[in-house]
């Protein structure tokens, strides 16, 4: 039976965010944003071990204590000069810490993503089964789209029909995403599942229908606390 590792890449500094310490350390809800995603997987019977792919300047981690988390997280000082590269160099050292095997399940999970839950995990490993590709999880586009002109007028405006958000986790078979990444590293790969598409494949859209943005904007954080503060205190 193929086993489930999650894989966080928490490398990059969140410019958008017009802060000094980088995003996935900024408070929420008393704890560094990145302690969020890692303590779902960590509870979680499902996943085997957590792997964390950080800047090899990150000073911030160790400032926390993770040792309630024991043996089940691995921090891997190897992050790249995007996200794609960050998560590749994770993949390759990961079975130097702890055995993965070709056909066992990786989930990549942004630190940016706090609001990810047991029953969303539990959803999407459920969804995806043993799909031969893999999936993620996303929502369909409830917007209307503009697409804008150099002065940012609206040129045109884009059907939305078929169009969904991509989230994550995403999750897709070791050796696959390994060659699927060690492909497109160089290229603007915003997620591993356009790396698996590039390959001619098609990962499963599976329907998040709970809260999972990704914290990108202040006010992104502001609504994350009011979001965990109700899911605490019903
Ligand atoms: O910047 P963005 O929000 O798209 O980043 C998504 C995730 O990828 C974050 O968890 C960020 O820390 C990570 N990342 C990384 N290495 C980079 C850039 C981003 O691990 N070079």
């Amino acid at each position: 039976m193929p086993k489930y590792f999650a894989i966080i890449p928490a490398a990059g500094f969140g410019s958008r965010m017009e802060n000094q310490l980088p995003k996935q350390y900024l408070p929420l809800s008393g704890k560094p944003m990145i302690y969020h995603a890692v303590d779902t997987f960590c509870r979680s019977a499902l996943i085997h071990q957590v792997f964390i792919v950080l800047s090899p300047q990150d000073t911030q981690w160790q400032q926390y204590d993770w040792n309630v988390y024991d043996e089940k997280l691995t921090v891997l000082y190897q992050g790249g000069a995007t996200r794609a590269e960050s998560v590749l160099n994770g993949l390759i050292e990961a079975p130097n810490n702890y055995p993965v095997t070709a056909q066992d399940w990786i989930l990549v999970h942004d630190a940016a993503r706090p609001l990810f839950t047991q029953n969303q995990l539990k959803h999407l490993i459920e969804a995806v089964g043993d799909d031969p590709v893999g999936g993620l999880l996303a929502i369909p586009i409830a917007d209307t789209l503009k697409r804008s002109n150099s002065d940012n007028c609206v040129a045109q405006t884009e059907s939305r029909d078929n169009l969904w958000q991509a989230q994550t986790p995403q999750m897709f078979r070791y050796q696959m995403l390994v060659d699927a990444l060690s492909n497109n590293t160089h290229q603007n790969v915003t997620d591993d599942a356009s790396a698996i598409e590039a390959l001619g494949l098609h990962p499963k859209l599976v329907h998040n229908r709970d809260y999972n943005f990704k914290v990108t904007y202040p006010q992104d954080l502001e609504l994350a606390e009011i979001i965990i503060k109700t899911r605490n205190n019903p």
